[in-house]
């Protein structure tokens, strides 16, 4: 297969490379290469010493009984902004706003200046503030961010685009986000696809016109869901699967297409975080995308 020159080689590297550090900010062309070709190949890009600044009276917002108990994180549409999960007086509902707001622009200007090639194409989604210790969520396998998993969105079908997320560990008291770093994408997708099934016929349309879904989901978002769950629900998997454990401290920052980089938060509190969604043909490598490599494993189309 020919490969684009500069383009790193379609090989999965070893599990210890599955992070890939950029200490130099602002990045030069060398790092912008570097952290495009670790994060199309479903590494974790991690910038140590990157730290979202926090503002005067901030802190106070680092706070669990801000969660309104329902949902897993406090969350803000920086297209309509609405924010959704949070419990509290106006005028922390206020400073919630100005807090998510601002991060989401530095979320965005920062995603762009380290990968330029992308600039353009970024589209930005949900932001989230995550002050709730990780360990104390009891919930269900499906639902527990601690298994080692892909990301896919049963409300928001993303119909092929990739899922970008930049994380900022903010956390006051300096306790790092702890993260298990799974296998490439290609051989977690060949062991769970044959037991993913397609969608029943009609689903998609009925999810559609009872607004369970945003726009229609798709078999790829449907093979993407069912990836997602199998692997957390296969408790021999979570307990034999090649993982790395990384430790994120406070002050840094770190990027990763979740779509393909299986990953598990185990500990820690107070991140934030900002999804983008990418189109695949802003890719350098669209043939690395879980769209591709899924409609290769499968031979099949995978969008209408
Ligand atoms: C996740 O995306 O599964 C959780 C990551 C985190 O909150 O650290
Ligand atoms: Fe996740």
């Amino acid at each position: 297969m020919s490969q684009a020159v500069g383009r790193r080689p379609r090989v999965s590297r070893p599990l210890q490379d599955r992070v890939a550090q950029i200490g130099v900010w602002p990045p030069r062309a060398a790092q912008q290469a570097e952290a495009l070709a670790a994060l199309e190949q479903g590494e974790v890009v991690h910038l140590p010493r990157l730290a979202f600044p926090l503002l005067e009276g901030e802190e106070s917002l680092l706070d669990p009984s801000l969660c309104d108990g329902r949902s897993k994180n406090i969350s803000f549409d920086p297209s309509t902004g609405r924010i959704g999960g949070l419990k509290t007086d106006e005028l922390r509902a206020l400073l919630v706003r100005r807090l998510m707001e601002r991060f989401s622009a530095w979320s965005l200007a920062t995603a762009r200046q380290l990968l330029p090639a992308y600039a353009g194409a970024l589209q930005l989604a949900r932001t989230s503030l995550r002050p709730c210790d990780v360990e104390n969520r009891a919930i269900s396998p499906r639902k527990d961010d601690r298994r080692l998993h892909v990301d896919a969105f049963p409300a928001n079908p993303v119909q092929g685009r990739r899922i970008l997320r930049l994380f900022a560990n903010v956390d006051p008291q300096g306790r790092p986000r702890v993260w298990n770093v799974g296998e490439p994408f290609e051989p977690f997708a060949t062991r769970f696809l044959p037991r993913a099934g397609r969608p029943a016929p009609g689903a998609a349309g009925l999810l559609q016109a009872l607004k369970l879904t945003k726009g229609r989901r798709t078999a790829y978002d449907h093979a993407m869901l069912r990836l997602h769950d199998l692997a957390k629900e296969d408790g021999v998997y979570q307990e034999t699967a090649l993982k790395r454990r990384v430790a994120f401290d406070s002050g840094a920052t770190w990027l990763v297409f979740t779509d393909a980089a299986l990953h598990a938060a185990l500990e820690g509190r107070n991140v934030l975080e900002q999804t983008f969604l990418l189109p695949i043909g802003a890719m350098a490598d669209p043939a690395m995308s879980p769209l591709k490599i899924l409609e290769r494993l499968t031979g099949r189309t995978l969008l209408p």
